[in-house]
């Protein structure tokens, strides 16, 4: 029996428990949850309700259960430190201790550290902890991004042109950040098309899992507010149809030599998922963020089709030997659609209230996966809470048919709901080609 602890309530984590589930190493799951998850629930042999930043209680859950290990889904335990927490009564974790979870928590730790270590992936940057330069700084940059620095529920960043059009508007965000984060990065606004590299990490060796691009913003056409993500795509050849092999290699490089920098820095190996949100851009990859943990939704496009055991990879990483492990992913399209309450990403006064409250109904969906977020059972059914409900995913040969089942079981979940039918359809694909076309062609020209 290996049992194991998960931490964490969302699509992401219901995921993880799927890919523990299905393990043949007679996995006994327990997790540890925000909010009763009940897709989570419903693989778990025991489950307890409680606060991420109170880690007696999920010391003594570990405890109690027995954990032979911990897979750590979202950011915030990891920012508190669970990870030291759990190591301290002897129980290994996949999450990166709290200190090296600075590699997500503090933009300008890890910006840094590729500068020391003269790792390529960076845009034109510099770290502020007072309001003096700014200006001068801003006035070099052709567009300006702000990022505060600590974790900010991935809605810090102010992209110009986006969140805010001038100079002048920058530098009265700046003030405000400053009394609130202890400093603001302030980098070069980089033109491109986004992809995510979820790597694992050993402290020595990292492996790259299929690139997948998500869709940020909450309407179709990339229309609209940002949103945590509407969904994600891959692809059978476990690459993008605007990236090629070189740019995937090169991102892999580029997170090789930051575990290595951070082991250097820290004295600490690293052990986790590095997930580098990374842009192909006219002059190379670019390094946009790195996550300590999986994607929210874009495990759910790569746990699904890996066919090594997870329970052999969670091992493997913890043990320092994914080198020795050959971690293999099916050659199958992805495309996984989030169902949202249709008030879902708005301002409160535009959200239809009922909306995010309401009960929904799923008729069968054959040939598609759902991994369950924000719902709630309660006797009656499930309702929907204020944020992402349904990660719904249609796994096949081709992206278009992969698509296609995630629409046909998106049409299945019925009530106040909402999504984005243009994800992995030809049509958006078609954009961004033609994107990275228009940039490298202006690049050249
Ligand atoms: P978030 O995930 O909310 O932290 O937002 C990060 C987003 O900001 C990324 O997904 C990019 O779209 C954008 N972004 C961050 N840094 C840059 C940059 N240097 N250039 C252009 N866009 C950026
Ligand atoms: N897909 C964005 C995130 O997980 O941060």
């Amino acid at each position: 029996m290996t049992h194991v602890l998960l931490i964490g309530n969302g699509a992401r984590e219901h995921a993880i428990a799927e890919a523990v589930a299905r393990s043949s190493r007679n996995p006994r799951l327990s997790a540890f949850m925000k909010t009763n998850n009940p897709g989570i629930a419903s693989l778990a042999s025991e489950v307890r309700i409680g606060r991420y930043d109170a880690p007696e209680a999920i010391i003594a859950f570990a405890k109690e259960t027995g954990a032979e290990f911990a897979v750590i889904g979202p950011e915030d335990p990891l920012s508190y430190g669970i990870v030291d927490d759990l190591a301290a009564v002897g129980i290994p974790a996949v999450g990166p201790t709290r200190a090296l979870a600075r590699l997500e928590t503090s933009k300008s730790f890890t910006r840094n550290l590729l500068e020391t270590y003269g790792i390529r992936g960076n845009p034109r940057f510099r770290n502020f902890s007072s309001i003096e330069g700014i200006e001068t700084f801003c006035d070099e940059l052709a567009g300006i991004v702000l990022k505060p620095d600590g974790l900010t529920g991935g809605k810090g960043v102010l992209v110009q042109g986006d969140h805010f059009q001038t100079r002048a508007e920058a530098l009265g965000h700046c003030r405000d950040i400053l009394k609130t984060h202890p400093g603001v990065t302030i980098e070069e606004k980089l033109e491109g098309e986004e992809f995510s590299l979820q790597c694992l990490c050993d402290g020595r060796t990292v492996v790259a899992t299929p690139p997948v691009q998500d869709h940020k913003r909450r309407f179709i056409d990339d229309r609209g507010p940002n949103t945590g993500g509407m969904g994600s795509y891959s692809c059978p050849d476990h690459l993008l149809p605007f990236l090629d092999s070189a740019a995937v290699t090169e991102g892999l490089e580029i997170t090789r030599k930051v575990a290595e920098a951070i082991r250097l820095e820290t004295g600490i190996s690293y052990k986790g998922i590095m997930y580098g949100g990374f842009m192909i851009t006219a002059s190379g990859v670019k390094l946009i963020e790195y996550n300590a943990r999986f994607g929210d939704p874009e495990a759910m496009n790569i746990l699904p089709i890996l066919r090594t055991d997870f329970i052999d990879v969670c091992r493997a990483i913890i043990d320092g030997a994914l080198d020795r492990l050959e971690i293999v992913f099916e050659k199958k399209a992805t495309v996984c659609k989030y169902v949202v309450p249709v008030g879902y990403g708005l301002p409160q006064d535009h959200r239809d209230a009922a909306s995010t409250s309401s009960r929904i109904e799923i008729d069968a969906v054959p040939g598609a996966r759902l991994y369950y977020s924000s719902i709630d059972q309660r006797p009656d059914g499930l309702y929907m809470t204020s944020s992402r409900a349904i990660g719904v995913v249609g796994i096949a040969d081709s992206l278009e048919e992969a698509e296609r089942t995630a629409e046909s079981a998106v049409s299945a979940i019925r009530g106040p709901v909402d999504h984005r039918p243009d994800i992995g359809t030809e049509p958006l694909i078609r954009k961004r080609i033609q994107h990275m076309k228009m940039i490298r062609k202006e690049h050249i020209g």
